[in-house]
């Protein structure tokens, strides 16, 4: 039978690979319901960020689909980033429009401070900027490819990462009637031949062409870098990939103690001065920097099952994280303590996941907000060399009591005559149970 295919089947087999041909030339096989179909692409809400693969991306459109392009960039506080060059860039590529929004305010309250709540970090020390991010950026393409009538909406993400998955989840939950178009995923063009494309159809291509630089996504809750030498797992951290965090060995000898004012769970005052939660994110991530804070290398389960690592410079997470968290425990009982971290883990995994608009995270945070209810006070956490250190902590909430605490003290709500009667009690299942399992020991 093998290699006898009835002309019939080997008819509609041509016809099924001429399809699949054509759709490739294009961009991606469907193998999804909210996929565009090649000729229903007319006007593209294109995620833009400026860089290679998403300008070679603004013209690709408008050749292969003979599109319109409408360009929508986010500012997420992405340090050092010039959004009038980004725009012009977009309008010289021929985008019908070009549309920048700074969009760190909600960035900062809708997502990065219900992850502070949710101390949230997934694996040993990613603190979710990107996973944050990602749901914030879709669901503005949304709004704006509905404002502008647009059909579609392309970004710039490969099908080996998480950021694909968070932006297309978002899309079909929010939007389900529009479609989406991920070129890079299909377009088979390396960096090589995305330099050649950009050549060809004048795209500036900045830096050097030789070597590939890294990965970059960054906004105000942190930055990552992947590719080059990060893929090789024995090779240490080179110098060059820190351009936010100044490193330990180069930062100040002399530390410097920040001070950060929390109500309910959320920072609201930095060395005693009430500022606005972006400006606090950027003035605690510029004090990390400098004292060579928050450098993290890390490998990663990503959702698409590939283990990758990523180096990470997350100064502001890594000092107000530890603060908030320990906070939390000052203010919280052991049992509230010992619960929360299991949801603290379950909330980040479904941000890193992709599911930000699942309903099991919005019950989350209601449970988060409950728990922070009472997480309010001052912790200082001094930082030296690449080390934050909580260092001070006061609340008026706190379940503390510094008579309480002292060896010698008794009276109050602490009776220490009633300790021998506790212990026999705490202890009398262990007891029981050593005894059975030990009878040669009676
Ligand atoms: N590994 C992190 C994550 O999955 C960071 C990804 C960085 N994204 C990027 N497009 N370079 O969230």
């Amino acid at each position: 039978m093998v290699g006898r295919a009835a002309p019939h089947a080997r008819g509609s087999l041509n016809a099924f690979l001429v399809t699949v041909a054509a759709l490739m030339t294009v961009g991606e096989i469907r193998t999804a319901r909210y996929q565009a179909d090649p000729a229903e692409v007319h006007r593209v809400l294109l995620l833009y960020s400026g860089g290679l693969d998403t300008s070679v991306m603004l013209k690709w459109i408008q050749d292969h689909y003979e599109a319109e392009v409408v360009a929508l960039t986010v500012n997420l506080g992405q340090p050092g980033e010039d959004y009038d060059v980004v725009r012009g860039k977009a309008l010289q590529l021929g985008a019908l429009d070009a549309f920048v929004v700074d969009a760190r305010e909600q960035f900062a309250h809708e997502f990065v401070a219900p992850a502070i709540r949710a101390n949230a970090v997934y694996g040993l020390g990613y603190p979710l900027f990107t996973a944050l991010g990602r749901p914030l950026i879709a669901r503005l393409a949304v709004e704006y490819a509905r404002r502008s009538g647009c059909d579609t909406i392309a970004h710039g993400c490969t099908g080996k990462g998480n950021d694909q998955v968070r932006l297309e989840a978002t899309i079909a939950t929010l939007a389900p009637e529009l479609r989406v178009i991920a070129p890079v995923r299909g377009w088979q063009m390396g960096r090589e031949e995305e330099i050649a494309y950009a050549r060809q159809h004048g795209i500036p291509v900045k830096g050097g062409t030789e070597s590939a630089p890294y990965s970059i996504d960054d906004n105000l809750w942190g930055r990552s870098s992947e590719g080059r030498w990060i893929e090789e797992l024995q090779t240490a951290p080179h110098d060059d990939v820190f351009q936010l965090v100044t490193r330990p060995e180069l930062a100040p000898d002399e530390p410097e103690v920040v001070e950060i004012g929390f109500e309910r769970g959320v920072p609201v005052e930095l060395n005693g001065a009430r500022t606005g939660l972006v400006e606090l994110l950027e003035a605690v991530a510029d004090a990390g920097a400098r004292h060579g804070v928050g450098i993290v290398d890390h490998i990663e389960d990503r959702i698409v099952g590939l283990k990758v690592r990523d180096i990470y410079e997350v100064p502001a997470a890594a000092i107000l994280l530890p603060a908030h968290a320990e906070l939390e425990r000052l203010v919280g009982t052991i049992h509230q303590n010992q619960f929360k971290t299991s949801l603290d883990q379950k909330w980040a995994y479904l941000v890193y996941a992709g599911l930000w608009w699942e309903p099991l995270r919005e019950d989350l945070d209601a449970y988060m907000l409950a728990a922070n209810e009472y997480v309010t006070g001052t912790i200082g956490v001094k930082l030296y060399k690449g080390v934050a250190r909580v260092v001070t902590r006061s609340s008026p909430y706190a379940v503390y009591d510094a008579q309480l605490a002292t060896f010698s003290e008794s009276g109050g709500l602490f009776s220490q005559s009633a300790s021998p009667g506790f212990i026999e009690l705490w202890s009398l299942q262990s007891r029981m149970a050593w005894q059975v399992r030990h009878p040669e020991q009676k």
